[in-house]
C-alpha cells in the first residue's frame, strides 16, 4: 500500500475539477485497510473515501487523506427458491455489476442501469432511478469504523434509507468505510415499467418479449438522450433533489402555474420536479463562465471545461435563489460538497 502526497483529483471526479489531495491512497483488500488505519498519515489527517467521484463537488484542495476504494469481487453468498443474495465489493463499478446481474438473469437492478460510480457509494444516497431505489433490493452492508477499525454489518433498517438519504449522509457521516453491499435479487423477476418514459421507450424499441435486458436497454437509451456523459462534459448528475412540499403549497403553486410538474406522495405531500422549476425560472442552458445549467436537463449543472468547484457552487446558489424568488420553494443540493 502506497500513500502519495499532493495528487491531482481531476481524474477522480466526474465534474473534472482540478483540486489536489494532501495525501492519496488506494485500498484493494481488507488487510490494506487495517494497515492503513495504523499509518501516520491516516491517524494525523482527516479522510475522504472516494468511489467514482460522481456525486461530489470539490470546492477546494482536499486537506485530507483521500482513500480510493478499489475493493473488487462479486460473490453469491446464499440462495433460496426465489432469491439469490449477491455480495458485491465496494470498489466494483456499479453499472458493470448491474450488467453482470442481468447476464445471470437476476432481477432487481435493471432500472438502475448506467448510474455512474461504485457499489460502495450506492447506499450513501440510496441511489434511485426510473421507479426503483437500491433499498428495494438491499439486504445488508459491511463497513469498517474509521476510528476503531471494527467491522460492522448494517441491516436495511439500520441504514435508514430515504429519498437520496441514508444514515451515512447524516449521523454516521465520515464514520464508516463501506466495504461491501449485499443485494437480494430475484430469480423470477417482476418488471418495473410503471415509469412513463420506460413504457414509451419499450414501445419505440418494439419490444414484444419483456426482459431484464430490454428494460435495461430502455433505461440506457432514455438516460443517454438527456443526461450528459461525464467523459464528454463534467457533471455529477442531478445537482439538487426534487423538493417535497405540503398539499397547500402544491395547491397554491398549481393555481398560479397550471403546468406545474408534481407527483403525489403517500404522506399526502407532493414532490415537485426541480428540473421544471429551474427551467421555468429561465435558467435552462444558463452559463456563467465555464459553469452551466445543462441544456437538456436543467437539474444537472455542468463544467464546460475549466470551471472551478467554487464557480459551480456559486452557480448553484444563483439557481437556489432564482427558484426561491419565483416559486417560494427551497431547493436542496443533492451533490456532496467538499
Ligand atoms: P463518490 O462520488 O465517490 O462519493 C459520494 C459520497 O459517498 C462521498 O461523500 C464519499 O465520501 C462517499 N463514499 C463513497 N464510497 C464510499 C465508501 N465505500 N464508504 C463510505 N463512503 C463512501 N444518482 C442517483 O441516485 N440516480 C441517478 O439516476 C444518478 N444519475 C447520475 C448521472 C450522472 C451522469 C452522474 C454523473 C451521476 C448520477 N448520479 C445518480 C449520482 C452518482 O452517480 C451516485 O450518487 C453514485 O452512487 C455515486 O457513486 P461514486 O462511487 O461516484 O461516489
Ligand atoms: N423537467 C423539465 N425540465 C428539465 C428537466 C426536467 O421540465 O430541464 C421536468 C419534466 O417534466 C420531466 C420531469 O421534470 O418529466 C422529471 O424529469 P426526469 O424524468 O428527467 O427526472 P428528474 O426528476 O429530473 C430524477 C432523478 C434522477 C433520475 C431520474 C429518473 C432526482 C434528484 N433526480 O430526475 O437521478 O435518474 O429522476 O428516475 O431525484 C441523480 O440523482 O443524479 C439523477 C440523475
Amino acid at each position: 500500500m502506497t500513500i502519495s502526497a499532493n495528487i491531482s483529483l481531476k481524474p477522480y471526479n466526474t465534474f473534472g475539477i482540478d483540486a489536489e489531495a494532501k495525501f492519496f491512497t488506494s485500498i484493494q483488500s481488507i488487510q490494506n485497510i487495517q494497515e492503513l488505519l495504523q499509518s501516520h498519515e491516516y491517524k494525523s489527517n482527516e479522510r475522504l473515501i472516494l468511489g467514482g467521484g460522481s456525486n461530489l463537488l470539490l470546492t477546494k484542495n482536499v486537506d485530507a487523506l483521500v482513500i480510493k476504494n478499489d475493493l473488487k469481487g462479486i460473490e453469491i453468498v446464499k440462495e433460496t427458491t426465489d432469491s439469490v443474495f449477491v455480495k458485491c465489493a465496494a470498489g466494483e463499478v456499479w453499472h458493470e455489476f448491474v450488467m453482470w446481474s442481468i447476464q445471470q438473469n437476476f432481477g432487481g437492478l435493471e432500472n438502475l442501469s448506467l448510474i455512474p460510480g461504485c457499489t460502495g457509494a450506492s447506499p450513501m444516497q440510496n441511489i434511485g432511478a426510473y421507479g426503483v431505489e437500491i433499498k428495494d433490493t438491499f439486504y445488508e452492508l459491511e463497513a469498517i469504523h474509521t476510528q476503531t477499525g471494527e467491522q460492522k454489518t448494517f441491516s436495511k433498517s439500520e441504514c435508514e434509507f430515504g429519498y437520496r438519504e441514508s444514515v451515512f449522509k447524516r449521523k454516521f457521516k465520515n464514520q464508516f468505510i463501506i466495504t461491501s453491499v449485499t443485494f437480494q435479487l430475484s430469480k423470477a423477476p417482476t418488471f418495473h415499467i410503471e415509469y412513463g418514459a420506460i413504457k414509451q421507450e419499450l414501445d419505440a424499441m418494439k419490444i414484444s418479449d419483456l426482459s431484464l435486458k430490454a428494460i435495461s436497454q430502455a433505461v440506457i437509451n432514455i438516460r443517454s438522450s438527456k443526461l450528459p456523459n461525464p467523459k464528454e462534459i463534467g457533471n455529477a448528475g442531478s445537482f439538487f433533489k426534487n423538493p417535497e412540499v405540503t398539499a397547500s403549497v402544491y395547491e397554491r403553486l398549481k393555481n398560479e402555474f397550471p403546468n406545474l410538474v408534481a407527483y403525489p406522495l403517500e404522506n399526502l405531500n407532493y414532490k415537485l420536479a426541480a428540473g421544471w422549476l429551474i427551467e421555468q425560472s429561465g435558467l435552462k442552458g444558463y452559463r456563467l463562465g465555464d459553469a452551466g445549467v445543462h441544456k437538456l436537463q436543467a437539474l444537472v449543472l455542468v463544467n464546460y471545461g475549466n470551471a472551478t468547484g467554487n464557480e459551480i457552487y456559486n452557480l448553484s446558489t444563483h439557481v437556489l435563489q432564482t427558484v426561491k424568488a419565483k416559486f417560494g420553494v427551497d431547493l436542496e443540493r443533492e451533490v456532496n460538497i467538499i
